[in-house]
């Protein structure tokens, strides 16, 4: 170890401080400190620090972007309520590709899920339907059965690639996790694991904090860490050589996410698209979502805080909000527009600032655990890259079709929680029974209405769960369903349909 040269070099960029304890350690402690200083540039932190606090600060200066913003032109959207003429068309182009092997999709596991609490990466995470499947499971058996569609519908046996982007915090769980689990029923090959950066959370005028005396404060770089990811990795190489054309990137706490689901691939392929936005409808002015829209000219995602309320609550001449493509995080990329971002385009990119109360050994060597914002992470967003798309378009659905977030645990929050994630997939799963001819019936054998009566919020649905492996967004499930009468709860599987009996227990 060459202190006294890593002692120069931090001095150099102002951050001295992190050798503070040095003496105070064990050896083992330096060796491991050593280390991870030893891999961190100084200077580029710095540079990071100076651009995304100016960039801060500016937004904050800014008057609103209100005056700036149109909201998006027809002729870039495409709509699953508005278009069903065209429904079919697109998912057959979509099933078409996904045929000939050319589409991929890309899950952002990275992140640490601090509202929901648990020590283990997100996607292991078991919501408590009947079937306990976790959210990676379900994704990867969506998977296999939009492989089975595809080659049903067009004779070729293809793959999906499966790309997933973890962190320091999240790899080696989530790789252990697909082990342990064979990888459920993929090929090992065709699911690739890549890691994000991280970064050190730095105080306000620009320090790196100390988590413990011989540790950085370190967190993910965000999920725009992707692109910088994908360099580090060669993913984008790894896609060109096996000839994919399309991405779909999507976040892993979407319990009812439409893993490359072939209408949206279709649509943004039959518009010619390099970069694509699937949204759910914005319906209350004051919900905090970020919204798809242009400003000067360009398509970005604008979040609630920056607009006013004013704006927040226009209406167009059809009575929706104005502004109201509610970003969920789920993207169409063009492989070619991917190798443009990760050779051109990411060093463009700047971080965005987080305030948050950071964890850190003051200069007495106490841990303080403040009560306020005391440093800032460092993010970039996935959605950063859509200024520089050629052609940009935006696909909207159905919110309770495809988007249900699992973000906070069940006790923080009535909102986005391992409750509502549940019961989203069973109240979109007792739909898709009732649509294929099937009924429910209660314990006296009467027949339970389809719209149920306005039940209390913390009333269950009912329970009813079809795998993924079954049906991927409710197709084929009028053979075992149609003229049926079943009592809930319901399970359709690769075992059959079955009831489960409850015995009250
Ligand atoms: P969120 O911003 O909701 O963060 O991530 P999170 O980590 O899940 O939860 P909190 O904020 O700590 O409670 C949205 C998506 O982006 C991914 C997450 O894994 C999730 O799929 N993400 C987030 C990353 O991949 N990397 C990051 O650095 C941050």
């Amino acid at each position: 170890m060459n202190v006294s040269e890593l002692r120069l070099r931090l001095s150099h960029a102002g951050q001295e401080h992190l050798l503070q304890f040095w003496e105070e350690l064990e050896e083992a402690q330096q060796g491991e400190l050593y280390a991870e200083l030893q891999a961190m540039n100084f200077e580029e932190l710095n540079v990071f620090f100076r651009k995304a606090t100016e960039g801060f600060n500016q937004s904050s200066r800014q008057e609103k972007v209100d005056a700036r913003m149109e909201p998006i032109p027809r002729e870039v959207l495409g709509s699953a309520t508005r278009d069903q003429d065209q429904l079919q068309a697109w998912e057959s182009e979509g099933l078409l590709h996904i045929s000939q092997n050319r589409v991929a999709v890309l899950l952002l596991a990275g992140g640490q899920g601090t509202r929901l609490g648990v020590t283990y990466p997100k996607g292991m995470y078991d919501v408590g339907l009947p079937s306990h499947k976790t959210l990676f499971q379900l994704q990867a058996e969506r998977i296999l059965k939009l492989q089975q569609l595809a080659e049903k519908c067009h004779g070729n046996r293809c793959t999906i690639p499966w790309y997933i982007m973890t962190s320091g915090r999240t790899m080696q769980s989530t790789e252990e996790f697909f082990t342990k689990h064979r990888h459920f029923g993929l090929q090992k090959e065709n699911v690739v694991f890549f890691q994000q950066g991280m970064l050190p959370a730095m105080s306000f005028d620009g320090k790196i904090i100390l988590e413990e005396k011989s540790k950085v404060s370190m967190a993910p770089d965000g999920n725009g860490g992707l692109y910088r990811a994908l360099a580090a990795w060669d993913i984008v190489g790894d896609m060109e050589r096996r000839g994919i054309s399309s991405v779909h990137v999507y976040c892993v706490d979407n319990i009812l996410v439409r893993v490359a689901d072939p209408r949206f691939i279709g649509f943004c392929i039959q518009q010619g698209a390099d970069c694509g936005a699937k949204v759910v409808e914005k319906t209350n002015p004051t919900e905090p979502v970020g919204v798809v829209c242009r400003v000067d000219g360009v398509y970005q995602v604008v979040e609630y805080s920056e607009i006013s309320l004013a704006t927040a609550q226009r209406r167009g001449p059809d009575g929706r909000l104005l502004f109201n493509a509610g970003n969920i995080a789920n993207h169409f990329f063009t492989v070619p527009f991917l190798r443009d971002i990760v050779n051109v385009h990411e060093p463009q990119l700047q971080h965005h600032v987080a305030q948050k109360k950071v964890p850190s050994v003051d200069s007495q060597g106490q841990l303080v655990k403040p009560d306020r914002p005391n440093g800032i992470k460092m993010e970039k967003f996935v959605f950063d890259i859509f200024q520089f798309a050629q052609k940009f378009v935006v696909y909207e659905v159905l919110r309770e079709d495809e988007f249900s977030p699992l973000k906070n645990a069940d006790s923080q929050n009535g909102k986005d929680n391992p409750t509502t994630a549940r019961h989203a997939l069973m109240s979109l799963h007792h739909c898709w029974v009732l649509n294929a001819g099937g009924h429910f019936i209660d314990e006296n054998g009467c027949r339970l209405p389809a719209i149920p009566r306005l039940k209390d919020a913390s009333d269950d649905p009912i329970q009813c769960e079809v795998s993924p492996l079954i049906s991927y967004a409710g197709e084929g499930l009028e053979s075992l369903v149609a003229h049926r009468e079943f009592h809930a709860p319901l399970i359709i599987d690769e075992h059959g349909v079955h009831e489960l009996v409850t015995n009250g227990l």
